[in-house]
């Protein structure tokens, strides 16, 4: 179950800042009616700021635990992955907001190397390979990229 506040603020690009929090709990209906029943979706950034072969970092919930997200641009389509890895769950990026290889063709995890293609998530090579990372719901609206959920994880 996601919870987000329904006028989320725009993410600093860094990741650290919580986007979400759940919706209050126990007041009113006169004032609990003005909020969304279910999900309010999270700006992100500006579409504009997210070029290509760059990435950039959002918290999200998850049953009410917080989780980090990240979105980029490859070939000139958007992509967006839970940020853990699928060999051990730890951050791809040491919290630096690295992902891409030098080249700007694949990601990498930062720990033990894994590599991931951008636009699928695939692990091609590394101690997780066939595996892939977790994709997350994105749109673009309103001159914006948002966030708008997770489906189910699948495990490979
Ligand atoms: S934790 Fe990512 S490759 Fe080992």
């Amino acid at each position: 179950m996601w919870h987000a506040q329904p006028e989320a603020k725009e993410n600093s690009g860094h990741g650290r800042d919580t986007l979400c929090a759940s919706l209050p709990i126990g007041l009113p209906s006169f004032i609990t009616s003005h909020y969304p029943p279910a999900v309010a979706r999270i700006r992100i950034a500006a579409t504009k700021e997210i070029k290509e072969g760059k990435t950039i970092t959002f918290s999200f919930t998850r049953d009410e635990r917080p989780q980090e997200g990240f979105v980029g641009r490859f070939k000139g389509k958007l992509f967006a992955y839970e940020n853990t890895c699928r060999h051990i769950p730890l951050t791809l990026d040491y919290g630096d907001n690295r992902f891409f290889d030098s080249k700007g063709e694949t990601l990498i995890c930062q720990t033990h190397g894994a590599v991931y293609e951008p636009d699928t998530g695939l692990c091609t090579r590394g101690p997780c390979a066939g595996a892939s990372l977790f994709a997350l719901e994105i749109v673009e609206e309103d001159g914006g990229v948002w966030f708008t959920g997770s489906p189910e994880k699948e495990l490979d």
